[in-house]
């Protein structure tokens, strides 16, 4: 289920405000990422294909830009984020 944007959002101040605005800023950066692929891999057009791609890497750096800022404001997520990466490499390994 999506959260609500932008109704709850509004209530909020301060820090958890900025920490709301920057994962909504990485849910839209997403999205926009599989929009421009999704596109991208309907179109017969070669530089079309090509334009939309290239936007597609430009949003997932727009991800990183949020990313980072919010590991900035939460440390937990910084925390969270290490724990699952530890757990998705100690799968690998065992695969
Ligand atoms: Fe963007």
């Amino acid at each position: 289920m999506l959260s609500e944007i932008p109704a709850k959002i509004s209530k909020l101040k301060g820090k958890e405000l900025d920490k709301q605005i920057l994962r909504l800023g990485i849910i839209a950066e997403l999205d926009a990422v599989n929009l421009y692929e999704q596109m991208a891999s309907l179109t017969k057009n070669r530089k079309i294909r090509e334009t939309l791609l290239d936007i597609a890497r430009e949003e997932k750096a727009h991800v990183g830009e949020f990313e980072s800022m919010l590991f900035m404001i939460d440390k937990e997520q910084v925390t969270e984020y290490a724990k699952g990466k530890k757990e998705v490499e100690e799968q690998f390994i065992k695969l």
